[in-house]
């Protein structure tokens, strides 16, 4: 049958998130998809026009798909004996600087074969799309060499394509100081900017740069030439900042006209003030802060007077998060960092996206945007984060195709 649209999901409530708080609720409301782009949505009464396919939401409710905008989830081996570690007394940092940490998931990405890694992306991959995941976003940085690192994005690039969801990769190179480097870190930093940036760059390989700002890792004065280095080259930039410390990492970011700083618990107001000025999305991970039984929480309330968008992410990674769901990270934000039900589902729609400078196409229900969307077996949209560990996600929709 032909229709004036491809398919409509229809015979349920829609929470758009296409106002700038709360859900952009439409009870009874009908989306209608054409080429895998919204091409209307609204209350299903109102509907124009006809579908060659309906589905029945039977009550239930769609929301945009879910965008994990912050993860590690491609790598090799695993750090459950850093877990027992960690039971017995020794810290994050103490882990990492005695070499175990990030350069023990280095060792094993670096010697796992391509396919091993795709097979082992694949299935976190999947654990999201279960979890209502349409898009992806990836980052390098246990390669933390030329070859290595460009393995990981490549793995990243294959997974989407063969997977079908979207998958946005960052290059983060400046993670660790590889244990080759140990004795020169500048040589390091050089090799990031001089080598593997503008490698990385010609290959089409990331879509963005992270970095590591923290004092296990790199410092703001490292970060700031990266990042003017990979701005030259036409990237965008993104910042893991005042995770364990105030470094003034989201200052930072601000200045360096990032996309996202990422973590913060321990950022201060000048920084939440300087990220709110300059629009940088603040990207918060409960799931790391839980895993580390982190005590001190982002300064939520300074974000929302400064008017700083919060979104939310897995973090998935062996180390500090491994944790491949995303209604626990909307629980995990209401529950450790009392954002309210609304602004975690927005921090995972319509921010996360905002985080990978995606807004104009994805992250709210609206005419003109990707057609990715999550269905869900809630009596409101506030259920989706209400209970730990329970997933209600009943199908995830990525273009106008079930994934
Ligand atoms: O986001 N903070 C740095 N990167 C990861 C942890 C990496 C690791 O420990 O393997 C994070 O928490
Ligand atoms: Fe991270």
């Amino acid at each position: 049958m032909q229709g004036d649209f491809d398919a409509v999901w229809t015979g349920g409530h829609l929470a758009t998130m296409a106002d700038e708080s709360g859900y952009g609720v439409i009870e009874n409301g009908a989306v209608a998809v054409k080429n895998g782009l919204i091409a209307w949505v609204g209350r299903a009464a109102d509907m124009p026009g006809r579908a060659a396919g309906t589905h029945d939401l039977r009550g239930r409710w769609l929301t945009p798909g879910l965008i994990d905008c912050h993860t590690h989830l491609v790598y090799a081996g695993s750090r459950v004996r850093e877990f027992e570690m960690r039971l017995e007394g020794a810290t994050y940092e103490e882990i990492a600087r005695a070499g175990g940490g990030i350069l023990s998931t280095m060792r094993a990405t670096r010697e796992a074969t391509e396919d091993e890694l795709l097979d082992l992306a694949h299935a976190r991959a999947e654990k999201l799309i279960a979890g209502g995941v349409t898009t992806v976003e990836i980052k390098s940085g246990y390669g933390l060499d030329l070859d290595s690192e460009l393995k990981m994005l490549r793995v990243a690039r294959t997974l989407g394509e063969e997977r079908g969801i979207e998958v946005v990769t960052t290059f983060l190179g400046a993670h660790a100081v590889p244990p080759e480097h140990k004795d020169d870190r500048d040589a390091y930093v050089r090799l990031i900017i001089d080598q593997m940036l503008p490698a990385v760059a010609a290959e089409g390989l990331a879509d963005a740069v992270d970095a590591f700002c923290e004092s296990i890792a790199f410092t703001p004065a490292e970060t700031r030439r990266i990042f003017k280095a990979a701005t030259k080259l036409g990237l965008r930039v993104k910042l893991h900042a005042d995770q364990l410390g105030d470094l003034g990492g989201g200052a930072l970011a601000a200045e360096l006209g990032a996309l996202s700083a990422d973590h913060l618990e321990h950022a201060s107001e000048e920084s939440v003030a300087a990220m709110g000025r300059a629009g940088v999305t603040a990207v918060l991970l409960p799931g790391a802060f839980y895993f580390l039984r982190e005590t001190v929480a982002p300064p939520i309330a300074l974000m929302r007077k400064h008017g700083v968008r919060m979104a939310l992410a897995t973090d998935c990674n062996a180390g500090t998060s491994p944790i491949t769901s995303m209604p626990l990270i909307l629980n995990m934000a209401c529950t450790l960092f009392r954002m309210t039900p609304a602004e975690a589902l927005a921090g995972v729609t319509r921010h996360g996206a905002a985080a990978l400078g995606l807004l104009d196409t994805h992250g709210t229900l609206e005419v003109g945007k990707v057609a990715d969307f999550a269905i869900w077996e809630v009596e409101s949209p506030a259920e989706i984060a209400y209970a730990p560990g329970d997933n209600r996600c009943l199908a995830t929709i990525k273009g106008g195709q079930p994934l």
